[in-house]
């Protein structure tokens, strides 16, 4: 195998980048070439590529988003668009396809592997590491730590005014971000879609953790079941006429800036992983951790189910939660 291709398609996340850089250098190494392709699947439609050199993919390890560019296509959800797809990588040579995104592009790969004889390997980027198959995703420590950085600058606010803060964290409809982060930002309670958010519960943790000239940190995943951090706080508030609360959407922030460590670390792995798995003749599966081990999960097995964080992180906040009533 000597020519393979690349798309980063979905929602960008960091160390996309380290995974660009990972799959162009590793393959050059192995005296393959590899073709970005822009814009992801609509770059693939509109046959908009480039052979990549070291040139392409230097000094960009440390870059958040994606320097190939990514898109939602609604024409390659049409089969006269893949078509248009598939006629460009046969006009190109290509003789694998790596595609790094999110459960939404794989479904797309799987597609594209069941009409082509390409063969097709995807790499889970996104902040929500929410794709069966995979420990981790990339993008998603990423994500954590700057939801951290954002919730600690809020404290420092809370606290002045003994408010009550509701901070809304990106997730879609997982709560990865939202458990994890209230951990290590040491929130008051957290409200994630995999459990039943009961307003009358989140009102007596309130009363029992905002005695005192203390502020309280309440983190909402946005896709809870009660609503997002706004919609809360309004049910909330009705309780406490003598309480000042602010809410704030962290939003967009969460998918930006410099992958840490460990997201470039896991982007390179996954990256030289995904070209070996081709050169090897492996197909329309996707690269995934398990602890320190690469695993790789058949594309309709990973995009049936979404996979859903340890509850057990629930338990952790509530034993630490401030119960000055004590
Ligand atoms: O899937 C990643 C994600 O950031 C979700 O957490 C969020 O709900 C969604 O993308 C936002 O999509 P868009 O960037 O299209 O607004």
């Amino acid at each position: 195998m000597k020519r393979i291709a690349l798309i980063t398609s979905g929602g960008d996340s960091p160390g996309m980048n380290a995974c660009t850089r990972a799959v162009v250098k590793y393959s050059l190494n192995q005296n393959m070439s590899c073709l970005g392709i822009y814009d992801g699947y609509q770059g693939m439609i509109e046959k908009r590529g480039k052979w990549m050199t070291f040139t392409d993919v230097h000094n960009i390890i440390h870059l958040g988003g994606t320097v190939l560019g990514t898109a939602r296509s609604d024409e390659f959800r049409t089969a006269e668009g893949r078509k248009k797809a598939i006629d460009y990588l046969v006009s190109e040579k290509i003789e694998g396809l790596i595609v790094a995104g999110g459960d939404g592009s794989f479904r797309g790969a799987k597609l594209l592997g069941d009409e082509m004889k390409i063969p097709v390997i995807g790499i889970p980027c996104t902040i929500d590491n929410d794709i069966f198959g995979t420990d981790r995703t990339i993008g998603y420590d990423t994500a954590l730590n700057t939801v951290v950085e954002a919730v600690d600058r809020i404290r420092d606010t809370a606290g002045s005014h003994h408010r009550i803060f509701f901070v809304e964290v990106m997730g879609r409809d997982s709560g990865f971000i939202a458990l994890n982060s209230s951990i290590a930002a040491g929130a008051d309670a957290v409200l994630i879609p995999e459990e039943h958010t009961d307003i009358e519960s989140l009102v007596k943790i309130i009363v029992d953790s905002n005695k005192g000239s203390r502020g309280t940190i309440i983190i909402v995943a946005e896709g809870d079941d009660a609503g997002g951090a706004l919609e809360i706080m309004e049910k909330v508030q009705p309780y406490f006429s003598d309480k000042s609360m602010r809410y704030t959407i962290l939003g967009h922030i969460q998918r930006g800036g410099r992958p840490s460590s460990y997201d470039r670390i896991l982007a390179t792995k996954m990256g030289i992983s995904a070209v070996q798995q081709l050169v090897t003749g492996k197909t329309d599966c996707m690269i995934g951790v398990h602890g320190d081990e690469i695993i790789l999960t058949p594309f309709e097995v990973s995009v049936k189910q979404n996979s859903r964080p340890n509850l057990d992180g629930l338990t952790l906040v509530e034993q630490l939660r401030t119960n000055l009533i004590h």
